[in-house]
């Protein structure tokens, strides 16, 4: 039977989630996202106009098929944690059920159940901030919204040096990668779910373009790391595909870099 996916962080055709969104539609999977709330309309109206059917077609020529869109904000559990402004912020209050808690219980209703969890999502409001200028509600927001999950997506900034990823970016995406090594254990154990994260290269997404550097990174990828073409999003995707089905069967706790090899880089040549 086919397998049902849940992708936390789709609200255009241009980001990680998107991809392996596509990936695992092209390997049989039903698709289903959470998408944040303040994103929702637009995301669903360019959906609805076709504005997205030329990135929806899958390898074989038919198009990709979202069953539902679950509107969605991550750094809420339920709806005793969501703040007065939020509530009566105007693109919240036209939402209902996107806390965490809630999408989950409406998934469950929806469909009884699903086999794949992916989190592709991020927030640092602080991101252009060093460090060391961040704020404890910004280091806060940032790990918050950043770590947690199943197949998650991380970057390594969580381990070596990048210069103006900041804002408790750098924190989070090591939280994440620690989080999925320990999530690994307790959810193998407790009901044999494999954890994964992939360490991906740079990728021109929206969220990527708030950073602020990113066409500078993509270059340095493309001038220092092994393989020097540009990174596409459905390399990941496909990753993403490969570890959420059977043939990888046993892996968990890992970091999967897909990079074009750069992680592997001591200095640039
Ligand atoms: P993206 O903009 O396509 O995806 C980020 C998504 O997060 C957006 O759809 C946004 O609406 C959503 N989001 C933000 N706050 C949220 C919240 N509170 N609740 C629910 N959704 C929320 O950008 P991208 O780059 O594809 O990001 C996906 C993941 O890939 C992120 O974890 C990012 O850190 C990671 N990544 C991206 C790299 C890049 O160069 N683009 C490199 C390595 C990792």
């Amino acid at each position: 039977k086919g397998k049902r996916a849940f992708i936390a962080g789709v609200a255009d055709d241009n980001g990680y989630g998107w991809a392996i969104a596509k990936s695992l539609a092209a390997a049989g999977a039903e698709i289903l996202v959470g998408t944040w709330v303040p994103a929702l309309n637009i995301f669903e109206s360019s959906l609805r106009r076709g504005k997205f059917d030329e990135s929806r077609v899958l390898p074989n020529g038919s198009l990709m098929e979202i069953t539902k869109v679950y509107p969605l904000d991550a750094v809420f559990d339920n709806p005793e944690d969501v703040p007065e402004d939020i509530k009566a912020n105007k693109r919240y209050a036209g939402s209902s059920k996107w806390t965490v808690q809630e999408v989950a219980e409406s998934v469950k209703q929806d469909f009884g159940s699903i086999d794949i969890l992916v989190h592709s999502l991020a927030n640092g409001p602080e991101v252009t901030k060093p460090l060391l200028e961040t704020s404890r509600k910004g280091y806060l927001a940032a790990i918050s919204a950043s770590s947690g999950s199943s197949i998650s997506l991380t970057y390594i900034a969580s381990e070596r040096i990048i210069p103006g990823y900041g804002g408790g970016m750098s924190s989070a995406k090591a939280a994440l990668e620690s989080d999925t090594k320990v999530l690994a254990f307790e959810a193998g154990r407790k009901h044999k779910i494999r954890v994964n994260t992939i360490s991906a290269g740079p990728l021109r997404s929206r969220a990527a373009k708030a950073i602020g550097f990113i066409d500078m990174m993509i270059d340095y990828s493309l001038e220092n790391a092994p393989l020097q073409k540009e990174l596409s999003a459905d390399e990941v995707g496909n990753t993403a595909a490969f570890l959420v089905s059977p043939l990888a069967s046993a892996i968990t706790g890992a970091v999967i870099y897909v990079d074009n090899g750069l992680n592997a880089m001591g200095v640039g040549v």
